[in-house]
């Protein structure tokens, strides 16, 4: 079969690769018909992820079709169209079952990592692909998705509505500022307003792509290239900053830029996949404010089809 494969620091190519077989009696062998291409694999690509090894194949999201099943496999059919997780899940451990599969324990990939595919096995940027505990692990999709708008939930929207809008603890009426808008920024700005989300500024150095953000949901968008970018998204607030700052690109200065525009008493939720060092100045903060701060992966659950 064909794979996208990652070759080391800035290279990738698409070449013959063994096609997966059963290796486990919980597996599964999906024909992947639709996948995508996430920050994360950018990353990856730039070497920020060194547990990527070359050789492996890439990518964490997909959607296709149920072409073999392990032994043990009695809830998923040949021909069945699912959405893959992003993230494994075992069913079983402490950690599937407190809804923590991020975290799960199977020991597919590495013991207590859930996010696998692209990382620690290989991934759905291929013809077909190995899914373990396929049982929990996919979604079957109903008939009036397309795999288009199924291929989002494998990662991007869920991960952008938990760790950006639900992790910020966006609540009724508050100002939401997004920095970042790539597909995460853009699934958090799509879904700030299910929390009730009164303002939500687009930050970006791409102007396209601030205008894009206004088609989802943006109400206002501010340039951070441009030097009194902070001026600007403070003059949208009362002054004293967000409630809610989400940091969805992955670059330490833009982890800055949401520590520096967050109110006090504010929330910074972190979704970017950082390779580098990221400072968080308390020298600095613990005088202007009181910050909270959460990172994560995302539970991938949250957004079921069904
Ligand atoms: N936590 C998770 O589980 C998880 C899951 C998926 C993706 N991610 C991460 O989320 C981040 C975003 O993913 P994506 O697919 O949207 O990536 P992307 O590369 O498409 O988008 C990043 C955006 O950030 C913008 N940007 C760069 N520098 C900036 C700056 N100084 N100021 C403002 N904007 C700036 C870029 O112009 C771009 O629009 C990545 O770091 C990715 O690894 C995390
Ligand atoms: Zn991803
Ligand atoms: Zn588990």
């Amino acid at each position: 079969m064909k794979a996208l494969v990652y070759e080391g620091p800035g290279k990738k190519s698409w070449r013959e690769m063994p096609t997966p077989r059963i290796q486990r009696p919980t597996d599964a062998i999906v024909r992947i018909d639709t996948t995508t291409i996430c920050g994360t694999d950018l990353h990856i690509l730039k070497g920020d992820v060194p547990a990527v090894k070359p050789g492996r194949i890439l990518g964490h999201e997909g959607v296709g079709v149920i072409t073999e099943v392990g032994s043990s496999v009695t809830t998923l059919a040949l021909g069945d169209n699912v959405i893959l997780s992003c993230i494994k899940s075992c069913g079983h451990c402490l950690f599937c079952k407190q809804g923590l599969f991020a975290h799960c324990l199977g020991d597919e990939g590495a013991v207590g990592i859930g996010w696998v595919f692209g990382h620690l096995i290989d991934g759905t940027q291929a013809e077909f692909v190995r899914v373990p505990y396929a049982e929990t692990s996919v979604h079957k999709l109903p008939a009036r998705v397309t795999n288009q708008q199924g291929v989002l939930l494998s990662d991007i929207l869920p991960t952008g509505f938990e760790i950006g809008v639900q992790y910020g603890r966006t609540k009724p009426g508050d100002v939401v500022a997004v920095i970042g808008a790539g597909p995460i920024g853009l699934s958090v700005i799509m879904t700030a307003g299910l929390c009730g989300a009164s303002k939500i500024i687009s930050i970006d150095i791409d102007a396209n792509r601030i205008a894009e953000a206004q088609k989802f949901g943006a109400t206002d968008g501010v340039n951070s290239g441009q030097a009194d970018w902070k001026k600007q998204v403070l003059a949208l607030t009362d002054g004293w900053g967000v409630d809610v700052a989400v940091e969805a690109a992955g670059l330490p200065t833009t982890f800055d830029m949401a520590t520096q525009i967050v109110r006090p008493g504010g929330n910074v939720a972190n979704v970017g996949v950082h390779g580098k060092s990221v400072e968080l100045r308390p020298q600095d903060l613990w005088i202007h404010n009181n910050l909270r701060e959460r990172v994560g992966e995302p539970l991938a659950r949250r957004c079921e089809t069904g």
